[in-house]
């Protein structure tokens, strides 16, 4: 075991009542795919599948954030953040899972500093889904193996950010890259196989249990997991075959994922439904201890809700939840077939997703609710894709994903009135950047990039966006006081 880092200059941990942010993710963004040492991640090489991504996108340049921190974080500080959610590429900083690479390691001290010195809090995330292309060869995520391997590699970042990071988060949706990856394949590294995307989940939450305590053990103040979650509805509530659908989405998207690291066990009516996948085999004795390591925060990602059906539906609607190119794609509602998605006949984004913004108030309040025992919570993305138009004054009036993110907010609030222990927000996402399978295609960004020029400029979401953060932080005068 190597040294634990000597954590002499770590600021004070002073968080303001409420934490806006805005997030992006490595492989999204960075671009530098080959660069200073990095090597393939499976998002590399499954952008070489051909079919794999729309358009036969690449990462290799992204939108350039590799070489372009410095003017990125003067972005953040104009709009105001208090925090930037990013994470840190495995392949950079132990291509190949070999030996640490300084000069991958460099860059996010760099852009650590950098942070720090805008005043903006770095706050990381360890696996956003890009794992080393050279463990995907050894069996990736169902291979047990990984877990070891991915702590690891935490060590070493911490040992490197330990003394200036203060939030670690481990996963990010690990729903996406156990069941999007291993079971549907529409996401790296494209597998279609069951009981490897199960295999993919247990290794996962193995690996969040293991590198949070070994974080904890290092010194480590602020460890988390984000999760996406949905409200799982039954479409007719009278309908059994609805309600069994509504839930094992429920079962696959949220309790697979939150009871194991909560409450200890894996839900027993999803354990039921999964017999035959092989989950007796995978849990070894003391797994679930180890998985259910104390956090002291779970990030929420929520987009849109699901309204579940147990019927299969011809209408060819899908909640958004199939593939964003014609590459054959398998399910990742593991043994249930039938589960289909009609529509309640809401606007949609440009995902084909849902807009309903009360969802979110509604899942706040039922987290605390159902898990008494969760630790605060924080929105870790949030945001919406629309099809942008550069105006001729050079602006873009993105007015519906304003509304999006201004709605959302709202319900965040309502939910904090309700009682949620809510304590940040954070827009996906800073800038437009690589969708996964949709490449360019979708723009998620509160800040418009030029993909050809790389010249990035405030959405009228964004400018929204500053304006409420900065109105958040007027204090009242007195006499404005009801
Ligand atoms: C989430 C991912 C993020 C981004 C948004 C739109 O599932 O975490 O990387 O792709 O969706």
């Amino acid at each position: 075991m190597t040294h634990a880092p000597q954590p002499t200059t770590r600021p004070a941990l002073i968080l303001p009542p409420f934490l806006w942010g805005s997030a992006t993710a490595a492989a999204q963004v960075e671009g530098a795919a080959h660069e200073d040492g990095k090597e393939d991640s499976i998002w590399d090489a499954f952008a070489r599948v051909p079919g794999a991504i729309a358009n036969g996108d690449d990462l290799e340049v992204a939108v350039d954030h590799y070489h372009r921190t410095a003017g990125d974080v003067a972005i953040m500080s104009e709009l105001g953040l208090d925090a930037y959610r990013f994470s840190t590429s495995w392949a950079r900083i132990k291509p190949g899972d070999r030996d640490v690479n300084p000069a991958g390691l460099d860059f996010y001290s760099r852009l650590v500093d950098q942070l720090l010195d805008a005043g903006i809090l770095p706050w990381l995330t360890l696996y956003h889904w890009d794992l080393p292309q050279a463990l995907e060869e050894q069996g990736g995520w169902t291979n047990r193996d990984t877990a070891l391997r991915f702590v690891d590699y935490a060590e070493a970042t911490y040992e490197a950010l330990g003394d200036r990071v203060q939030h670690w988060t481990t996963f990010n949706e690990p729903f996406c890259s156990s069941l999007l990856g291993y079971a549907v394949g529409v996401h790296a590294p494209g597998r279609r196989d069951e009981a490897a995307a199960l295999a993919a989940i247990h290794h996962q939450h193995l690996a969040h249990g293991l590198a949070t305590t070994r974080l904890r053990e290092l010194g480590a103040e602020q460890i988390g997991i984000t999760l996406n979650l949905t409200n799982a509805i039954p479409a007719d509530p009278t309908d059994p075959a609805d309600v069994d659908a509504a839930r094992r989405v429920d079962g696959i998207m949220n309790r697979i994922f939150l009871e194991p690291i909560v409450l200890g066990a894996y839900p027993a009516d999803v354990a039921h439904d999964l017999e035959g996948l092989g989950l007796d085999t995978l849990v070894h004795d003391g797994d679930l201890e180890t998985i259910s390591a104390p956090i002291d925060f779970l990030g929420v990602n929520h987009y849109h809700d699901d309204l579940v059906s147990g019927h299969p539906d011809d209408s060819g609607a899908d909640g958004g939840h199939s593939g964003a190119t014609e590459r054959e794609a398998g399910s990742p509602w593991l043994a249930s077939p039938d589960i289909s998605f009609p529509s309640r006949g809401l606007p949609r984004t440009a995902m084909d997703w849902e807009v309903h913004p009360a969802g979110l108030r509604t899942l706040l309040v039922r987290l605390g609710r159902e898990y008494p025992t969760l630790p605060p919570l924080y929105v870790t993305e949030n945001g919406a894709a629309y099809d942008d138009v550069v105006a001729e004054d050079g602006r873009i009036h993105d007015v519906d994903r304003d509304a999006f993110i201004q709605d959302h907010i709202d319900q965040v609030e309502l939910a904090v009135a309700d009682g949620a222990d809510v304590r940040g927000y954070f827009v996906w996402s800073l800038l437009d950047n690589f969708e996964w399978a949709y490449g360019y295609d979708k723009r998620f960004g509160i800040v418009r990039v030029d993909y050809d020029t790389q010249e990035r400029t405030i959405k009228d979401s964004g400018l929204a966006y500053a304006r409420r953060i900065a109105a958040s932080r007027v204090v009242p005068a007195v006499a404005e006081l009801p």
